[in-house]
């Protein structure tokens, strides 16, 4: 029946189950402080995100932020896993299962202070942006944040060939079989059409290794990727264009590290970019010089800059806090020139800083307080890299994040429950971040026992493996099933410690343990 509702959006296996940093409130306002600009989201905000898949992501921000949500997905499915999510939440999250257009039609929506899509705008028609433009063009407040990510030219241009390819199998050849049959034999298809040495193939090059690559991900986020019907990377500029009748201006990037120019642009590329003055020229000439063909981007309806002492100010209110372990941070950086080691000089004050009192957060200032010999430059800098790397990432203040921490306990609770069952959800809310951090299955099942009472790590791994038992599961190590009980509790033990030692302070620095 999905075909009466899907507009050819591929509905037949349920999308993957990702958390996405880049829709948290608190992520967006770092991004678009660290480009200098203000937004204005306060206790009260009201944020929408746009298909949203399983309902992750949406979740944990409508759990670990104040504000509420509304968001759509028009897959019923997805909005009824979402749905169980927000109820186990408390969060009051609005999760419908409308399309745009129906969505666009409701006459019950406020005006909205963030709206948001990951992952949605290359698998749309381009009925659908128009939908969605119109949708932010009525609902987005002035001031308000667009937020949008999609498949991009130059870097999609060799390989958008071979997902047409793709496409024309399965729409010819193996539309009534099973997905993973769809997708493996479209892929095996592709294959044989590249051994067989087209001209294509040889004008390109590399598209073995990019084929090889596509072979080795989740059959359903192949299916969801690159079987839709509707396949539309744009060029940055098209996008731009397609936005501003909702008078969206693109103020700045997602990606943390797009900021350091150091690792991937050289300096021929800086200086040619520096003399172009107009900024939608110069971010798609970007798009050259790093072969883009992913982006994750940032509007602002109406872009009011704040000065350079504004900004500064602002950031040195800012609170951050370590994602990883300080021994575990890696010491480089891999961008698109390359790998570049990060200057021990800065980077290991600022991670024992950050990482002193059981890694609590720290304001900019204060940092700057505990390192008076690094300039305020360099501090943010490298905070703006540790943020991008994941090792780090900006905090909301500490009254917000005392208003969520129950919604963000229930949710945490209900995702580690699921566990028993399944590891689908590998992430958890923190109230600190307003955002989710990551915790795999039998991490959770380490929380689940430890707040049944169980205090050591020796227990925390026999609980797992009475959980695995009952399900006939074994733990895989290095490709191997571990068959024995001996041979299974030894690896959970091991990993338990690892646990309690390493990610352990983190989680409750992170009050989510
Ligand atoms: C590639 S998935 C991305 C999901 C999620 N944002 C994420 O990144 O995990 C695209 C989602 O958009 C939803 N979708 C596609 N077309 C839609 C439409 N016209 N109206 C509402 N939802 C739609 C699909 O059901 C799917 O869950």
């Amino acid at each position: 029946m999905s075909e009466l509702w899907s507009e050819g959006y591929f509905t037949d296996v349920g999308y993957t189950y990702g958390y996405y940093r880049e829709i948290s409130p608190v992520f967006q306002r770092f991004c678009l402080l660290v480009r200098g600009y203000e937004t204005n989201v306060t206790a009260d905000a009201q944020h929408c995100e746009l298909g949203f898949g399983q309902g992750v992501s949406v979740n944990i921000h409508a759990a670990a932020n104040p504000g509420a949500y509304i968001a759509t997905d028009f897959n019923p499915s997805h909005s009824a896993h979402a749905n169980k999510l927000a109820v186990a939440a408390g969060s009051g999250a609005q999760l419908y299962d409308d399309s745009f257009e129906q969505l666009l039609e409701r006459s019950d929506l406020p005006q909205f202070d963030s709206i948001s899509l990951h992952g949605i705008w290359t698998w749309v028609s381009l009925e659908n942006h128009k939908y969605i433009a119109e949708f932010a063009r009525r609902y987005l407040k002035p001031g308000g944040i667009f937020y949008v990510s999609y498949n991009c030219f130059p870097g999609w241009s060799p390989a958008y060939p071979l997902r047409q390819l793709f496409a024309l199998h399965d729409r010819y050849v193996a539309s009534q079989s099973g997905v993973n049959q769809r997708v493996e034999s479209a892929l095996m298809f592709t294959k044989k059409l590249l051994a067989a040495n087209p001209l294509y193939a040889k004008a390109v090059g590399n598209l073995d290794g990019r084929l090889d690559g596509m072979m080795k991900q989740d059959r359903n986020y192949l299916a969801h990727e690159y079987f839709n019907r509707e396949w539309n990377c744009m060029y940055f500029s098209d996008v731009v264009d397609a936005l501003a009748p909702a008078k969206l201006d693109y103020v700045a990037t997602a990606v943390p590290l797009d900021n350091v120019n150091a690792v991937n642009i050289s300096a021929d590329g800086a200086d040619f970019l520096n003399q172009i003055d107009h900024s939608i020229l110069r971010e798609q000439t970007r798009d050259y010089f790093v072969n883009q063909q992913f982006r994750k981007d940032l509007y602002l309806r109406g872009a009011v800059s704040l000065n350079p002492v504004e900004q500064r100010k602002k950031l040195l209110l800012t609170s951050f806090v370590l994602l990883q372990h300080v021994d575990k941070v890696s010491l480089s950086i891999t961008g698109v020139l390359g790998k570049i080691s990060l200057q021990e000089a800065i980077y290991k004050p600022l991670m024992a800083v950050l990482s002193d009192d059981n890694y609590s957060p720290k304001s900019l200032k204060n940092i700057m307080l505990s390192l008076p010999k690094i300039e305020y430059r360099m501090l943010l800098q490298a905070l703006v890299v540790l943020v991008g790397m994941g090792a780090a990432a900006p905090c909301q203040s500490d009254a917000a994040a005392r208003q969520v921490q129950k919604h963000c306990d229930s949710l945490n609770s209900y995702i580690c429950d699921c566990s028993e069952f399944c590891g689908d959800i590998q992430a958890l809310a923190s109230p600190v971040i307003g955002a989710g951090v990551a915790v795999g299955r039998f991490q959770q099942l380490f929380l689940r026992s430890r707040k049944a009472g169980k205090k050591l790590p020796q227990e925390w791994a026999e609980y797992v493996w009475q959980v695995l038992v009952s399900q006939n599961q074994r733990l895989i190590k290095e490709g191997k099933t571990l068959e024995t009980e001996e041979e299974n509790l030894k690896e959970l033990i091991k990993q338990a410690e690892t646990f309690s030692s390493e990610q352990l302070p983190l989680l409750k620095a992170l009050r989510v343990a």
